[in-house]
């Protein structure tokens, strides 16, 4: 399988998309390969954007190994508690959101 380190869209919550472009385009996101694209989009077109790729339902992507039951509970923890020590109610809050919008 090739690897290219760019997240899957497909499913995610269509103004979490929009916001991440707007923050790619005004810089206060840094990315090498996303800002040269999103400097190029008007507001339509990230909008657009993020409705197409929230709407997408392709199949999951095969995980290249089971994760450990470990590891499955680690995620479910920090996905519901968050890590006390290093994230404020509001990181919490918006991790599971994130969470329950990227379930199949
Ligand atoms: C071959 C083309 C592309 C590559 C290699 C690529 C690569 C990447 C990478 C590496 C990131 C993570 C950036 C970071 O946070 O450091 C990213 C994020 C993102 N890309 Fe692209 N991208 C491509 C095309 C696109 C296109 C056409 C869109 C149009 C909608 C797009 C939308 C996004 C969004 C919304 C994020 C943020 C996702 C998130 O926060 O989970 N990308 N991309």
């Amino acid at each position: 399988m090739i690897t290219i380190g760019a997240p899957r869209l497909a499913g995610m919550n269509p103004d979490y998309l929009a916001h991440a472009l707007s923050m790619f385009k005004d810089g206060t996101r840094l990315s090498v390969v996303m800002q040269p694209v999103a400097q190029r989009l008007s507001d339509d077109d990230m909008h657009a954007l993020a409705t197409y790729f929230s709407a997408q339902r392709p199949p999951l992507a095969p995980a290249p190994h089971a994760p450990s039951a470990n590891t499955i509970s680690a995620g479910k923890r920090l996905a519901e508690s968050g890590v006390a020590s290093r994230m404020d109610d509001a990181q919490i809050e918006a991790s599971a959101a994130y969470f329950s919008v990227t379930k199949p």
